[in-house]
């Protein structure tokens, strides 16, 4: 017995030893934050780590989480979807909803509203909304903000991206970052890199120089990283200069964790890795979107445990992985006590998510003045378009949101008008499709069916024609454009453009409110009427913003976030004949000339250019001036903009400042997005905005010297409303 007893009592000793070390492990683990001690931590943790251990962590341990460590207290990461909005809950190995009835959440509005509102602290707020949206569903990672830039307005995806300037990327994202990460929960900055088309996404090999590479395509991403602290990023489906984005040295190891000095971890797109050593030595930290379940689905499972074993893969790159992992963890204080908590669809976010849906609207034309339209004049409203009721929270390919509740934009103005105007509502159009079977597929889904119903046309005609105004909500939606497919030319879908005609000739107070993720072809529209207003997808509160804009309880501030072309070749990846490539490799030729920098430097006249946007109001700028004429290279130009309502009606300006280098040895596109600022001023009122531009902001990337240069010289600025609307410039120069 004594002999048991103490046989006993030592396997006990053994277990109370190992539960003690446990607790204080887990204790260690639990009990601090980043931060130095953190990594002194963080090394403890590792050196208590089995290689197996170690490798577990670094790949899918379910479709949405990577796997912890129970032994060591360590609990799994757990991503979500999507940048707009909390996906609902999927099974642990499917992509099929779980039917929960707890998972519902807020529709943000989608990424070109948030960019249109040019309005980086409501994108912190933005991103506090969705943070603790994340957090409150217990996520740890949120996989947003996506922020490839537009190359093409057919690129599908489009919609969850915010724009094709590099400035308002970098603006829009760190705000977004800081307000998610505020909340306990990481942002993933999505898709890293160069993942500007669907078409072939999962083999093109993009081609693109240096110089565009820096100045366009990453710039919002290193600023996501050095200015928003971003701790995770998204490696993308593509190949970049011959490499897959997930085993890509240069980018991952050399760019993102060199250069910028990242210290979060890289998690792949889902099923974007190709290989184990490659992606364990050239930068891919965790395998999400494996083929199956378990350690033999994984590149990073099995097979990388083996390469380690067998020595391909110093055990040190290993840690180096799990460090990333345990730091991600500390930052967001996972399994602390005074982890943030979250929250779901509170009054605060339903403000946020309307502030956001109301300063994204854009208004493109108001000519006539028929807008805002007037309660005591408007007895009859028509209200057509499948858009009026269509919602906008799901669809399409991958993420989407479970919407707590949409307002559409009949929903919208039937809550503000209630009995004070009479609404007569019909579908003019309705989204339909090809379906004639094995018909062209349209990049993946049955081609759109254009041809106009003229029943409903000729419906919505005889109301028109007895209504006092008309508003027509037409455009896109979540099937139509869609991650996984891009689009193949402009053209408006569905025979809405011959309803628009046919009612706007029977009715001079027609108003279009287009509602699109990207850019589509307007001018048959923008002939027909003369009052035009454009959002993205608009998030949940979308139809009490556009009541309120239409019957100008807010007065629309919101510009547009890329151009729109009069036509497709105008597009510099179109005109050039590069988009979506060739034999796999999609070549950059325009290299920086993107957007309004290929339209600027080329002469060419869009529809609206790059952030045109009206008000009920008008505004000038009275002078810009900068507080010196002359600069050093670490200076900051602190340029003060004179602006003056000189409408009726109080309003927001967004001041623009562009930069033109009128002396460089390179080319240079023939202005830049250096600066803005948003300002409120009531009608007659004159106010001062102060910009600050770092001079260091003027550089250019040279891919010669291979770093950012600032060229001694003369810098034109340029103050306006938008790319194409200066009103003053000045000039300054840099020793
Ligand atoms: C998708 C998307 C990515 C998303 C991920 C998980 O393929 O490319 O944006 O976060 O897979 O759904």
């Amino acid at each position: 017995m004594l002999r048991l007893l103490k046989k006993q009592g030592k396997a006990s000793c053994m277990i109370l030893f190992i539960a003690i070390f446990l607790v204080s492990l887990h204790t260690v683990y639990s009990e601090t934050g980043a931060g130095t001690d953190a990594d002194a931590k963080i090394s403890a943790i590792i050196s208590q780590m089995t290689l197996e251990e170690k490798i577990v962590m670094l790949h899918g341990s379910s479709l949405f989480n990577s796997a912890g460590i129970e032994r060591l207290g360590i609990e799994e990461m757990k991503f979500t979807d999507g940048p707009f909005g909390i996906r609902e809950e999927l099974g642990r190995n499917s992509w099929a909803p779980v039917g929960a009835t707890d998972d519902s959440a807020t529709f943000l509005p989608t990424g070109p509203a948030l960019a249109a509102t040019w309005n980086n602290t409501l994108a912190l707020e933005y991103g506090k909304c969705i943070g603790a949206e994340a957090r409150a569903r217990g996520k740890d990672v949120l996989l947003g903000p996506a922020l490839n830039i537009f190359r093409t307005p057919l690129c599908g995806r489009n919609f969850d991206y915010f724009t094709e300037d590099p400035f308002l990327n970098a603006g829009i994202t760190v705000g977004y970052v800081k307000g998610v990460q505020s909340q306990d929960v990481a942002a993933c900055l999505k898709h890293y890199a160069l993942n500007n088309q669907e078409t072939e996404r999962g083999r093109i090999d993009v081609q693109v120089d240096e110089r565009a590479l820096r100045e366009i395509y990453l710039y919002g991403f290193e600023a996501g990283i050095k200015q928003g602290g971003a701790l995770t990023v998204m490696g993308s489906y593509n190949k970049f200069r011959g490499a897959w984005l997930c085993e890509n040295d240069y980018l991952m190891n050399k760019m993102l964790k060199g250069e910028w000095g990242f210290k979060g971890l890289v998690v792949s797109d889902w099923g974007a890795t190709h290989s184990s050593v490659n992606s364990a030595l050239y930068g891919l930290d965790v395998e999400m979107g494996g083929r199956g379940s378990g350690p033999d689905a994984y590149f990073m499972g099995s097979a990388l445990l083996k390469a380690v074993q067998e020595g391909q893969v110093d055990e040190k790159i290993i840690d180096e992985k799990v460090r990333r992992i345990l730091h991600v963890m500390f930052s967001i204080k996972k399994q602390q006590p005074d982890r943030a908590t979250g929250a779901i669809n509170t009054p605060e976010h339903r403000q946020t998510v309307y502030n956001v849906a109301a300063e994204a609207i854009v208004l493109l034309k108001n000519s006539a003045g028929v807008l805002p339209l007037n309660v005591d004049k408007v007895h009859t409203l028509a209200v057509f378009g499948d858009n009026a009721m269509e919602k906008h929270a799901q669809g399409g390919f991958g993420a989407g949101v479970k919407a707590k509740y949409e307002i559409t934009p009949l929903a919208g103005l039937q809550n503000r008008l209630q009995d004070k105007v009479k609404i007569n509502y019909a579908q003019g159009y309705k989204k339909q499709f090809q379906q004639t079977p094995g018909g062209r597929r349209f990049f993946g889904a049955p081609a759109p069916d254009n041809t106009p119903d003229t029943t409903l046309i000729q419906e919505a005609v005889k109301i028109a024609k007895s209504s006092d105004a008309v508003v027509i909500f037409a455009g896109s939606n979540r099937n139509f454009e869609s991650e996984a497919r891009d689009r193949t030319d402009l053209q408006l879908p569905f025979g809405q453009v011959e309803l628009i005609q046919a009612v706007a000739a029977v009715n001079p107070n027609t108003v279009v409110v287009m509602i699109t993720g990207a850019a589509f072809d307007l001018s048959v529209v923008e002939k027909s009427v003369s009052a035009l207003l454009w959002s993205s997808f608009n998030g949940s509160e979308a139809g009490n913003a556009y009541a309120d804009v239409l019957f100008g309880k807010v007065n629309p501030s919101g510009k547009l976030p890329y151009t729109i072309p009069v036509k497709l070749d105008d597009i510099a990846a179109h005109a050039l004949g590069t988009f979506p490539g060739e034999n796999g490799k999609a070549e950059y030729k325009e290299s920086i000339l993107v957007g309004y920098r290929w339209f600027d430097t080329k002469g060419i006249e869009p529809l609206y250019c790059f952030g045109h946007g009206l008000s009920y109001s008008t505004f000038e700028i009275n002078s810009v001036k900068t507080d010196k004429s002359k600069y050093t290279q670490d200076g900051t130009i602190d340029v003060k903009v004179t602006v003056k309502n000189t409408g009726q009606t109080a309003g927001t300006e967004t001041i623009q400042l562009y930069v033109h280098d009128t002396e460089a040895s390179v080319m240079r596109p023939q202005k830049e997005l250096k600066g803005y600022a948003k300002l409120f001023l009531q009608p007659g009122k004159k106010q001062d905005v102060h910009i600050k531009i770092p001079v260091k902001d003027l550089a250019f990337y040279s891919d010669t010297a291979m770093q950012w240069v600032v060229e001694p010289g003369q810098f034109e600025l340029l103050a306006g409303f938008s790319s194409r609307d200066i009103h003053k410039t000045t000039l300054i120069t840099v020793k």
